[in-house]
Parts: C-alpha cells; structure tokens; sequence
C-alpha cells in the first residue's frame, strides 16, 4: 500500500505546477468550476500523501504502543482527512471520470472515511478500543481504495474492457470490498488470532479482551483516552 501510495504522488506531482495544466484537467475541460477543482486537487493530492501513510503507520503495533506518539499522529491524521482529503475528493467527485454512478461512489467512499474518523476519535476518547479499532480498520480500508482501484483499471483496461464499464467496476468493487474486508479481519483478529492485535490483553480471556469492557484499565492503551470515567 505504501509503495501504491508513494507511486500514485509520483505521478501526481504534474498537479502543483502553477503554469501548465496538468493533462488530468486538460482531458475534463471544460469544467463548471476551473479554480476549485484545480485547488481541490492540489489539496487532495498533497493531504493524501500525508494522511495515507500515517494512517498505514497508525495501524502497526510498533505505533500503538508509542503511546504519545500514535495520539499526536491520530490527531494530526484525522484533522487531515476531515478537514481536506475528504472535502476536497467530495468536490472532485462531481466531475469524476465515470459519470454520476461513480461520483455516487467516491461520496460513499469519502462519507465512511469521515464518519470512521469521527466515531474512532470519539470512541478512543469513551475507552471504547474495539469499537476504536473497528472504525479505523473502514478508514484506512477506503484510502486503500485509492491503490486497488487504479490496479484493477490497470487490470481491466489490459483484459480490454470498456472505460465506461471500467470505471464504474473499478471505483464501486474496491469501495465494497474493502467495506467487507473490514469487517471479516475485525472478526479475524478478534476472535481467531488475538494474539496479534496489540489492543487485547494477553492474559485475558476472549470475553474480557480491552475495549470491550470499559471499566478494566488498560495499561496499553492509556495513550488513547482520558482517564477511566
Ligand atoms: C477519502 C478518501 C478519498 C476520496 C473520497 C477520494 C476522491 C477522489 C476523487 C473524486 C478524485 C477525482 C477522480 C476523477 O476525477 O476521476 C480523486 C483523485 C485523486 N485522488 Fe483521491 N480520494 C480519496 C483518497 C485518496 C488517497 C488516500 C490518495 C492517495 C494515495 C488519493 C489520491 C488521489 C489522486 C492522486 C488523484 C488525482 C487523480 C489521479 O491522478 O489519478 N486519493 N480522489
């Protein structure tokens, strides 16, 4: 994912030319409103290549037990993504390549991200680390989306399907799946292999793991929330 992301900035970097219109913008002229679009995709573009990768270094055990550290970077991400990378793809979505099927898509896309964002943040806050996690696992699962579907269009266009067709299954088939993938590693990583999320206690049993029992104190996690209400 990290390499996916470090490649799609590489290629994006046409965008902050001030001079020149990068041939993404030129293929959608003409556009309903120029300047906002062209800002919201410096935006995009430059908030998605620092909130993609933290959000992939907020997820490893090495992050989340630096306590202080993976609550700064989860600030610092989560403003990022509700303050621009969402806005910005939400303005950029009214003119995606694809039609009002895909913009439908992205507005889905960007909606789980900050709707996960808001409620991760609250329920880290409330202690609540399952729930916490589970919200976090739907963001970074729709920022993956930005790296699967552009391979699938790649994969597509070599098994010579139509654009228009492409597009669509592209955006829409990464959106869901990685909605449902979410889901099924929560399950995977919570009830069959705990031992490799850093949030369950070790020594407990599946039915008093952290988070799901807020008045147990987690000497992991006090990064993440205020005291024990
Ligand atoms: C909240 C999640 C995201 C949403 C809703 C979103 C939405 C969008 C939309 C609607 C477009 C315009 C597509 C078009 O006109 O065809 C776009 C373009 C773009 N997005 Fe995102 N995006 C998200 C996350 C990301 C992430 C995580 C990255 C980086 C890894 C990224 C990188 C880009 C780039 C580079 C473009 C310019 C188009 C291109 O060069 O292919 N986006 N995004």
């Amino acid at each position: 994912m990290l390499v996916g992301s470090a490649l799609i900035t590489l290629a994006s970097i046409d965008y902050f030319d001030l001079d020149r219109l990068p041939p993404f913008a030129i293929e959608k002229l003409p556009l309903r409103f120029k300047t906002l679009w062209l800002w919201s995709l410096r935006v995009h573009v430059a908030s998605a290549v620092v909130a993609f990768p933290l959000c992939l270094a907020l997820m490893t055990r090495w992050l989340q037990r630096r306590t202080v550290w993976h609550r700064w970077l989860g600030r610092i991400t989560g403003a990022l993504a509700l303050l621009a990378l969402v806005p910005s793809g939400g303005v950029l979505a009214f003119d995606a390549k694809g039609g009002p099927v895909v913009t439908v898509g992205f507005l889905l896309s960007g909606l789980i991200v900050a709707v996960g964002v808001i409620a991760g943040v609250r329920s880290a806050r409330q202690r609540q680390f399952a729930a916490h996690r589970r919200a976090m696992r739907h963001v970074v699962a729709q920022m993956s989306v930005a790296v699967t579907s552009r391979a699938l269009l790649v994969a597509l266009d070599v098994a010579g399907i139509d654009p228009d067709t492409a597009y669509v299954v592209a955006l829409w088939g990464p959106v869901v799946a990685s909605a449902i993938v979410a889901e099924l590693i929560g399950l995977r990583l919570d009830d069959v292999l705990p031992e490799l999320n850093p949030f369950v206690g070790q020594q407990h049993s599946k039915r008093q793991r952290w988070g799901e029992n807020p008045t147990q104190p987690d000497p992991g996690l006090a990064h993440l929330g205020r005291s024990p209400r």
